[in-house]
């Protein structure tokens, strides 16, 4: 009997432990995939988005990136456009929509003019999951980017074949963006928060307590760097705090359309401390967003309308 007992809690063992092994190497995976089928069942919308106020955007590119977003919204409906994700609903009262933007500077670029037309926001906050560039930062910290850049948006110096391949002979091209003081398409090389948003994620940062905020730049590109030289490069070249894929490319599409724009990444993994990706992480950053969009509708959008 008791011999049963031993075989019956060594069988039982050996099947849960792989599983458990299994779930952990998979945590991302498994965890988009419960996210995908929460979003199927969200109801779908039909014909136009209306509503009396301008909603506020608010963006992930990933699924566990607007997981909680999503989750936070009143009375969700998705509308699908071109294939992307909108969720539009409100939160405190106050019309909101997310997007999954996908990953990538194209995929943020469509989908936010995507959102513009259908959804006419009054403001857009990008936010999600960063690289971290500087041995200070750790996972779980949150840069609000004063500034944006696109780290790939360069010009190398000349150096003729058989020279060899050095990246720091670079100068910052821009990427170009609407002027309209010239009404013409000029080249940027970096585009500023706005200011009240800006100082609204400063004003949380302080009322809350439990965030680890900073103030930095962040650089976009459609890399994924792991040369620590190169990440230091490039944080003594732009100033940046940390790298994403889609900050940029959404800073630059609401300056061309004259939209309040700000980009708040939490730190997920850094080359640079040798901290690996964490999918919680993302979390961090959709809880701080709610509190700055819940005080932009009280303190901003509400007071201006009184
Ligand atoms: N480098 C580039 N993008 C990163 N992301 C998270 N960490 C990094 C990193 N170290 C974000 C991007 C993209 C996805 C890969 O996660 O913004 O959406």
């Amino acid at each position: 009997m008791k011999k049963f007992f031993v075989l019956l809690i060594a069988a039982l063992l050996w099947t849960t432990i792989p599983a458990q092994a299994e779930l952990v190497n998979d945590s991302f995976a498994s965890t988009t995939a419960r996210i995908e089928e929460f979003y199927s069942t969200l109801p779908q919308a039909k014909g136009d988005y209306k509503v009396r106020q301008r909603p506020i955007l608010i963006q992930g590119a990933m699924n566990v990136e607007t997981d909680v977003l999503i989750h936070a919204l009143k009375n969700p409906v998705a509308y699908r456009e071109l294939n992307y994700l909108f969720v539009a609903g409100t939160y405190k009262n106050y019309p909101v929509v997310v997007v999954r933007t996908e990953e990538g500077l194209a995929n943020a670029a469509a989908s936010t003019v995507l959102a513009i037309r259908k959804f006419n926001p009054v403001a857009v906050i990008n936010q999600g999951t960063a690289g971290g560039y500087d041995i200070n930062l750790h996972v779980g910290d949150i840069v609000v980017g004063s500034l944006s850049v696109d780290t790939s948006a360069i010009k190398t110096a000349y150096s003729p074949a058989g020279s060899g391949i050095d990246f720091t002979r670079q100068e910052m091209f821009g990427t170009y963006a609407f002027d309209e003081s010239s009404g013409n398409f000029q080249p940027y090389s970096e585009y500023h928060a706005d200011t009240t948003l800006f100082n609204m994620a400063f004003a949380v940062a302080n009322t809350h307590g439990n965030f680890n905020v900073v103030s930095g730049t962040i650089g976009t590109s459609g890399s994924w760097n792991n040369n620590v030289d190169y990440i230091n490069f490039l944080r003594e070249k732009y100033g940046t705090s940390c790298e994403d894929m889609e900050t940029n490319a959404v800073a630059q599409i609401c300056h061309t359309a004259g939209i309040p724009f700000l980009g708040i990444r939490v730190i997920s993994n850094s080359a640079v401390t040798g901290e690996k990706f964490s999918v919680e992480s993302a979390t961090v950053a959709q809880n701080f967003v709610l509190l700055v969009v819940e005080d932009y509708v009280n303190k901003i959008l509400r007071a201006s309308k009184s």
